[in-house]
């Protein structure tokens, strides 16, 4: 299999983050029809917004508070499912052959919290050509019942085990700002711009922007955070918002 890339679609460009459980329908169709233009082999993971935040934060679930609650883990992972089916479906009306992949069903975590995701189905999907879609969600997380699974973390291990061409983070800002709200270009180190990364000003239980960037500089494949408007261009191959690595 060839190194796919890797795209994750925030919550903030597929939702409206403030209304719950409402679907961007209008930005998720653009965001479609530049992903239709991709050819070459593509997984998409996308975030929660507010199908999945609200029910996190409701339940008091996070990437390390857990809950063995049932009814808990089905508020947050059906709407997750139902989120999935609308961004599975936009890709689908426009030509993308997208398939849906649910990680509470594959994943794990550990008593470290470490995660565990098996690639056969997605890197079998690959090469069949289909373009997998997978989504932040709950995890049965060993000692603590389920923690959330944030979208940056299923990019994070899929760019590791799948050995990814290149990472996209596209969030609701063009890229990682400085305090005068100027997109830095390339951050190698995060100790660069730990004095300009606050957190995210919605509910946002996995962490905001400091998360990503942590996250990413850990890769070995390079990483890009950008805007709506940068996917097109992160798909043709160039240089959108701010490098990470
Ligand atoms: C969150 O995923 C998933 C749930 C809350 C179930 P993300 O943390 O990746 O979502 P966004 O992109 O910030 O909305």
């Amino acid at each position: 299999m060839s190194s796919p890339t890797i795209l994750k679609l925030g919550g903030s460009v597929v939702t409206d983050k403030d209304e719950p459980e409402t679907v961007a329908t209008e930005s998720l169709a653009r965001l479609a029809a530049d992903i239709a233009a991709f050819d070459d082999p593509l997984v998409v993971v996308h975030g929660g917004g507010s199908f999945g935040h609200h029910h996190a934060s409701r339940h008091g679930i996070s990437r390390t508070d857990g809950s063995r609650d049932a009814q808990a883990a089905r508020d947050i992972t059906n709407a997750m499912r139902t989120l999935n089916d609308a961004v599975v479906a936009a890709l689908a009306d426009a030509g993308v052959p997208a398939v849906p992949v649910h990680p509470l069903s594959v994943a794990a975590r550990d008593t470290d919290g470490d995660l565990t995701l098996p690639t056969a189905s997605v890197e079998t999907m690959l090469d069949s050509g289909f373009v997998p879609v997978l989504h932040g969600d709950v995890v049965a997380h060993a000692g603590e019942g389920v923690t959330i699974l944030s979208g940056d973390e299923l990019v994070v291990s899929l760019a590791e085990s799948l050995g990814a061409e290149r990472v996209g983070l596209c969030s609701a800002v063009p890229g990682v700002l400085d305090n005068e709200e100027n997109v830095i270009p390339t951050i190698e180190a995060f100790d660069d711009v730990a004095h300009v990364l606050g957190g995210s000003e919605s509910t946002d239980v996995t962490g905001g922007m400091a998360a990503k960037v942590r996250e990413l500089l850990a890769l070995d494949s390079p990483a890009y955070i950008f805007d709506a408007a940068g996917v097109g261009p992160f798909l043709a191959g160039e240089r959108p918002g701010t490098r990470i690595g």
